[in-house]
């Protein structure tokens, strides 16, 4: 295994950033510390060669004027927050708001446009990268100081961990995501409706329309949500016009928690996709309640890295989170984190190939 280091151009004001490269057996992962963002992945493809199986952009400042989150770590509040408004212990916040009038992916300036700071080690037979943030109190609105960790580590076997600690200086909330675009046959291969997915989610969250939840747990059960029995991503997506939901991950014993000041909830293996060209399938497995599936509906055909060109459904993002629009609905795993807890959770990407 090693790390690989190099520049990845400026950003951030004329800041420079840089790309790291994991190496573990046949596989790589390029993370840069703009965004703390997966820039590659490559596996190994049955007939020889490798192919690198998520969108990205070759430079940081590409990066810096998207807004597609492409691979990006995500905070701090995945996806949105109605009107960017919440109460917390009898005080309202008001949160940049960035999409239309909610708030979405932690606003206009979010960690995935941030420079975190960036460690490479070794462990074990693994490859890792510690990437640290300071959040001010105030950052877009958000409550409290905020320090987050997230940690990446790639092994020979072709399993990609991440896990996410977090600590605040007063009340505040969070719920932070890895935001990759995964397209199993090569980011530069066409799009994902082919891949077949399955989700162990019996319940899902409807939104209306402007994409908040409308506070109701729907059940799945025979319609175009249901992945508990693998299928095409395709084969339903039309009656729904792309997917853009979180889903409520099956769990014995109920919902998990909000992950602030508990052990972190074990992992459920909540995910398996799958492309049949290749062959080639992720597991996916989490700590979190929920998944947004999310089929790059807003793709629009811009120029990604080596010059693909990234239409809509080019990739699919399997976004681990707590509830959209949880600051605002009791109901939901809670998403409050308070001094003296730790938010701790975990992703885990297993590849076959
Ligand atoms: C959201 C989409 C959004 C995309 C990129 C996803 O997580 O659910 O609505 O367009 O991120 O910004």
């Amino acid at each position: 295994m090693s790390i690989e280091r190099k520049g990845f151009g400026s950003a951030g004001g004329g800041e420079e950033t840089r790309l790291f490269t994991l190496k573990a057996g046949p596989f790589s992962a390029g993370f840069s510390d703009f965004g703390a963002t997966l820039v590659a992945f490559e596996a190994p493809a049955a007939g020889g060669g490798r192919d690198d199986l998520v969108l990205g952009f070759s430079r940081a400042a590409d990066y810096e004027g998207s807004d597609a989150y492409l691979g990006a770590t995500v905070g701090r509040f995945a996806n949105r927050i109605a009107r960017g408004a919440f109460s917390l212990d009898g005080k309202d916040f008001r949160l940049a708001t960035n999409n239309g009038p909610n708030h979405l992916h932690g606003g206009k300036r979010g960690f995935d446009k941030r420079i975190w700071k960036t460690e490479g080690y070794e462990e074990g037979g693994a490859a890792a990268l510690r990437f640290e943030l300071f959040s001010p109190d105030g950052e877009e609105g958000y409550p409290g100081d905020l320090s987050v960790v997230a940690t990446y580590r790639l092994d020979p076997a072709g399993i990609l961990d991440l896990a996410f600690e977090a600590e605040c200086g007063a009340p505040t909330i969070l719920s932070l995501t890895q935001h990759a675009y995964w397209n199993l046959r090569g980011h530069d291969r066409g799009g994902i409706l082919d891949h077949e997915l399955r989700l162990a989610a019996s319940r899902y969250l409807p939104v209306d329309e402007t994409l908040i939840p409308t506070g109701e747990l729907a059940p799945v059960a025979g319609g175009p949500f249901d992945f508990r029995t693998a299928k095409r991503v395709g084969r339903d997506l039309a009656a729904v016009g792309g997917y853009d939901h979180c889903f409520v991950l099956d769990r014995e014993g109920g919902l998990a928690g909000s992950g602030a000041g508990e052990a972190a909830p074990a992992l459920v293996d909540f995910a398996e996709l799958r492309d049949p060209e290749s062959g080639r399938r992720m597991r996916v497995a989490t700590s979190l309640p929920g998944v947004q599936l999310y089929t790059g509906n807003f793709l629009s055909g811009f120029l990604g890295k080596g010059g693909a060109r990234y239409h809509k459904h080019a990739g699919l993002c399997l976004e681990t989170e707590l509830f959209p629009d949880a600051p605002n609905r009791p109901d939901f795993p809670q998403a409050t984190l308070r001094p003296g807890q730790v938010w701790r959770h975990a992703t885990r990407y297993s590849f076959f190939v």
